[in-house]
């Protein structure tokens, strides 16, 4: 019994499908990229007062794609070569990611968590109240006799 629950634990951890590339990229962004770009890819990562480094949120474009990943796979000025840790596809991915930032906050709109303000209201419930307090006059406790 006990066997057969390792063995669905370990199939379970399994990843079954890819991580969508916007998830897989901003997972390679906090592995490489931070410490220069900032957290929210703002441009305030803590590397940033000796290498002064863009931000990124939200201000890479897709027509831009192409140049960007050579900059990021063959570096630029200050900014290391990172093509011996990714791929093309990581560096879109990555790209990808930053491009639906919010160029102010930083913020991933599309990520889990983080949901529309009006999601975290409680649900609307059916205007059917259990009790009604206030609807004294004819129930027993109204219906003492007048003084
Ligand atoms: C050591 C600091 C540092 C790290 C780490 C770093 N960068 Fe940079 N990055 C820079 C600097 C500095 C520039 C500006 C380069 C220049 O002067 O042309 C830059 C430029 C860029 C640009 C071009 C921005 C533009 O609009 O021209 C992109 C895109 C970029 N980085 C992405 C990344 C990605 C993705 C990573 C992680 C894989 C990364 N950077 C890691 C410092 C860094």
């Amino acid at each position: 019994m006990l066997s057969v629950l390792l063995i669905l634990t370990a199939v379970a951890k399994v990843p079954t499908t890819l991580k969508p590339p916007r998830e897989a990229g901003a997972a390679l962004y906090q592995d490489n990229c931070w410490q220069c770009h900032g957290e929210h890819a703002l441009g305030d990562g803590p590397l940033s007062p000796q290498i002064p480094s863009p931000p990124l949120a939200g201000r890479v474009e897709r027509q831009d794609f192409d140049a960007l990943v050579d900059i990021i796979l063959h570096g630029a000025g200050p900014m290391p070569a990172y093509d011996p840790v990714l791929s093309t596809h990581n560096s879109r991915s990555i790209l990808l990611w930053l491009e639906g930032l919010d160029p102010v906050t930083g913020l991933d709109p599309k990520a889990a968590g983080e949901p529309p303000e009006d999601e975290e209201e409680p649900p609307d419930e059916p205007a059917e109240p259990a009790q009604e307090p206030e609807a004294a006059g004819d129930d027993e406790e109204a219906a003492a006799p007048p003084e």
